[in-house]
């Protein structure tokens, strides 16, 4: 099954002159439950652009895509927010951790969100250990490095088991050693949870251990 799918979708900006932007364009792709895909492209080529409209956290402008079986266009942002909930996480580059959340309270977040879940705290401090920090649970984000943040941030993300995570250059602020460490937990719990992982990079030996690889050019896949 495709979990996502999109038929010629693009996105117009107008900017603040008033002129029209091009961002993406004719964006065709599908991917399969537990597949891993890889986004890359220059700076500006509509990466992050196209990840918000696969997310459902940004609409286009035109076309289609739909998130596990659903069209999103005619979803509400509440309603796109509902078929997200427990089933989709998000890893970013800059972390996006509750700066007033200690680790362990950032990862049970999610799971207090989603009203039907039970042993938050357990599967929480199950999550924490499972990235190497049982024992910083009570810091919040400042007292933990950029690479341990990210690690939170992970732990979070798959708190859940989503069927899907979108990661956005999930090692642009990290250096070379602690970014290879967290793609090789991620990659680890990518394949326990059997997510979907759709990762934007430019790295493009990053890409290479994706199964699938789209690269953006000027808003276009051109592969
Ligand atoms: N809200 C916005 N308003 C105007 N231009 C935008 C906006 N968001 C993105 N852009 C422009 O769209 C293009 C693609 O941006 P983005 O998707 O962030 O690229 P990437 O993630 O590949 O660097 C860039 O030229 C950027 O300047
Ligand atoms: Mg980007």
């Amino acid at each position: 099954m495709n979990v996502i799918e999109t038929k010629n979708l693009g996105k117009r900006l107008s900017t603040s002159s008033n002129e029209e932007l091009l961002i993406l364009d004719n964006i065709n792709l599908h991917i399969a439950q537990g597949e891993s895909v890889a986004i890359t492209g220059e700076s500006g080529s509509g990466k992050t652009t196209l990840l918000g409209l696969l997310a459902g956290l940004d609409i286009p402008t035109k076309g289609e895509a739909s998130l596990l079986g659903k069209a999103l266009s005619p979803l509400d942002e509440d309603e796109r927010a509902a078929l997200r909930l427990g089933k989709v996480g998000f890893v970013f580059q800059s972390f996006h951790l509750m700066d007033n959340l200690n680790a362990l309270e950032n990862i049970m977040l999610p799971l207090e969100l989603d009203k039907g879940s039970s042993d938050i705290r357990q599967r929480a401090l199950d999550a924490l250990k499972q990235v190497g920090l049982e024992k910083r649970s009570t810091h919040l984000p400042t007292q933990l490095s950029g690479g341990e943040q990210q690690r939170v941030a992970l732990a979070r993300a798959f708190v859940s088991k989503p069927q899907i995570l979108f990661a956005d250059e999930p090692t642009g602020n990290l250096d070379r050693n602690t970014g290879e460490e967290i793609i090789a937990l991620l990659f680890d719990m990518q394949k326990q949870s059997d997510t979907t992982l759709v990762m934007v990079t430019h790295d493009d030996s990053l890409a290479m251990r994706c199964q699938t690889h789209y690269k953006l050019v000027d808003g276009q896949i051109v592969t």
